[in-house]
């Protein structure tokens, strides 16, 4: 196998684009496929349809030499030696998996695959819950190309860690490499177009790969609802979870990752990709009280935070600005941020809210609409406003002045203020601190 290979990449969204940018960055050339219009477009003018620290640089060095994106599924397949499939796995009404994309690209990919004369690797890279790979994908293949999985073309799960808000850095330095494959050919082929990544690689079976995704995001989740129901008690005590998390977290059977209190993760995979566990085990008959605890604990700590601004402050009427609207910092996705049902059990006290957000205004105001403000800085929202809430953990948040606001009242629920800056007739309470 060649060190340098065409790649074609179906789905050019956070994981998509990051991994098209990232191998192309490598060496190797690739397509990105994807049936947004605008979204092929923008990639190919070098401006990413995303906001993710270093893309634009990597888009800058690889567009077009290395990096070209398409609407032609057929000819992107056909003209590469792998395909990526990286389309959204969102969930349905019940928190079980909808693998509807999935399901499609692969009915798709087999029809192009009977037309396809050389050996062809299809990597499944969504997360997809556990059996998926062999119950859904491999027989689409199969059937629309009239072709062997194994023999004719090879199939693996190669599932994705990055973080966005750092997903740059996270695809091109993991932690480690997940291969799991149907064949032993297929799983060689992807280890070596992963040569240049110093990671360690892990092979092994396609629902093992799956399972391993799905496990390191619920254990990632767990953590933060542990911390978050910890921090609930370290409130009503008077002590800062902050302080109780370092100690703990010098521990090295603890760790000190993801135990940093706050208003509850979001995003577009813990809460799916733990729903989705949930649901699958219960079809097995397995009983995930842990899990279905963890989801609990982070559809209230929303709720904890507004019922903390409610027995504190008159709410109808009061002017607030709230300062993150993306469910972490570094990124302008706001997919089940937990900015969006504290914004909408306060506005729907009669708060009025300007909202300012670095990357994640775009996006908010397609959940917002008209319903509250925008500014184009926290500064502009804090002016006149009555109270500060602190949603997202954004750098720029650390130092802000606070003595344009009409009253000067900070709610921070991301512990990031550093008080000990803070001017003396500023009043200041955190979340679970
Ligand atoms: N976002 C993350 O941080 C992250 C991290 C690890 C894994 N994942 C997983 O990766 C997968 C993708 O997530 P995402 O956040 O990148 O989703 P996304 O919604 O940002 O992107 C999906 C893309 O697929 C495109 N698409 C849909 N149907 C298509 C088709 N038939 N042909 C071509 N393109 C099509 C959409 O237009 C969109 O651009 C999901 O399974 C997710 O759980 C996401």
């Amino acid at each position: 196998m060649l060190p340098t290979m065409k790649i074609s990449v179906v789905g050019s969204g956070y994981v998509g684009l990051i991994t098209a940018a990232g191998f192309a960055e490598k060496g190797h050339e690739v397509l990105c496929v994807d049936i947004d219009k605008q979204k092929v477009g923008m990639i190919n003018e070098r401006k990413p349809p995303i906001y993710e620290k270093g893309l634009q640089e990597i888009l800058d060095h690889v567009v077009p030499e290395k990096l070209k994106a398409t609407l032609d599924l057929e000819s992107a397949v056909l003209g590469t030696e792998v395909t990526f499939i990286c389309v959204g796995t969102p969930s349905d009404d019940d928190g079980s998996i909808n693998l509807k994309y999935v399901k499609e690209v692969s009915a798709q990919l087999g029809r192009i695959l009977k037309k396809k004369k050389t050996y062809h690797v299809v990597v499944v890279k969504s997360t997809i819950i556990p059996g998926s790979t062999e119950e859904h994908v491999i027989p689409a293949l199969e059937r629309e190309s009239g072709r062997k999985a194994g023999k004719d073309f090879g199939v693996v799960m190669n599932p994705e860690f990055l973080r966005e808000g750092v997903a740059v850095v996270d695809f091109m330095n993991p932690d480690r490499i997940v291969i799991g494959s149907y064949d032993a050919k297929s799983g060689d082929v992807i280890e070596s177009l992963y040569y240049k990544f110093k990671a360690p690689v892990l092979r092994v079976s396609l629902k093992t790969a799956e399972m391993i995704k799905y496990t390191a995001n619920s254990m990632l989740a767990t953590k933060i609802s542990f911390i978050n129901e910890v921090g609930n008690v370290c409130k009503k005590l008077g002590v800062d979870v902050y302080d109780v998390a370092k100690g703990i977290g010098l521990d090295h059977r603890i760790g000190p990752h993801f135990i940093s209190a706050g208003p509850g993760f979001g995003g577009s995979c813990f809460p799916k990709d733990v729903k989705a566990l949930v649901h699958k085990a219960e079809e097995v008959g397995v009983k995930t009280l842990l899990l279905e605890s963890v989801l609990a604990v982070n559809d209230n700590q929303p709720k904890v935070l507004t019922g903390l601004l409610k027995s504190k402050y008159k709410l109808k009427g009061l002017k607030v600005a709230v300062l993150g609207l993306a469910f972490k910092a570094g990124t302008d996705d706001v997919r089940e941020s937990p900015a969006i049902p504290i914004i909408e059990s306060i506005a729907a006290e009669g708060a009025v809210i300007a909202a300012y957000d670095p990357k994640g205004l775009e996006n908010a105001k397609k959940i917002f609409g008209g319903r509250i403000s925008y500014c184009l800085s926290a500064e502009e929202a804090l002016k006149g406003s009555e109270l500060a809430l602190i949603l997202t953990e954004w750098e720029e948040f650390k130092t802000l002045d606070f003595s344009m606001m009409g009253k000067k009242r900070v709610f921070d629920a991301r512990h990031i203020i550093n008080t000990d800056l803070l001017a003396d007739d500023v009043e200041y309470e955190g979340l679970c601190w």
